[in-house]
């Protein structure tokens, strides 16, 4: 496995369309893997393949210890709305009250090809979301108010200075600097 880099706002490759994936190749397996560590390294929840500049529809979802594997995705059903405070491991340092579905059901392809279903509601139901949008080129910005969009933007100007070249390197001795927001990187 290897750790990939994380590209932030600013990168194209974020607002792009994912292409859906035809069939789970031994290529596709190592990049989930590949993902999966990332996200670790970089103390996530989610990871989606744009955030690795990648075009692949997937994404990488891992909460109370249970890891999922979101491989063309589609929310099948939703109820009720919450408020959960996010950030995304592609806009560091950036947080903002988003509204969601409360339930989510996902249906999608896991790592071995087999189609499976996930209900989700709290951090793995708003984590599924965050990481669909990222699959059709959306930010959890884009669902902020404008006022608060504007400052998040103002915010990230000055924080974008620390990832040259608009890429975040992780590495996993990187200490966990802010164990507040553990449950909202994605
Ligand atoms: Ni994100």
């Amino acid at each position: 496995m290897s750790l990939l880099e994380i590209r932030v706002l600013g990168d194209p490759v974020l607002r792009q369309e994912t292409t859906p994936v035809p069939q789970v190749t031994p290529e596709l397996q190592r990049l989930i893997d590949d993902m999966f560590e990332t996200m670790h390294a970089a103390k996530g929840v989610g990871l989606a393949a744009p955030q690795v500049g990648r075009t692949e529809r997937v994404a990488v979802v891992e909460v109370d210890g249970a890891q999922h594997v979101l491989i063309n995705p589609e929310i099948v059903e939703r109820e009720g709305t919450l408020k959960w405070e996010e950030g995304c491991l592609s806009i560091p340092e950036i947080y903002g009250d988003v509204t969601r579905s409360a339930r989510v059901v996902v249906r999608a392809t896991g790592r071995d090809g087999q189609p499976v279903e996930i209900e989700g509601t709290e951090l793995l139901g708003v984590c599924m979301q965050h990481e669909i949008d990222h699959l059709h080129g959306k930010l959890f910005i884009d669902h902020l108010s404008f006022l608060k969009r504007q400052k998040a933007l103002a915010q990230w100007e000055k924080e974008k200075v620390n990832y040259p070249g608009l890429v975040r390197v992780v590495s996993p001795d990187d200490p966990d600097d802010d164990p507040e927001h553990d449950d909202e990187r994605m």
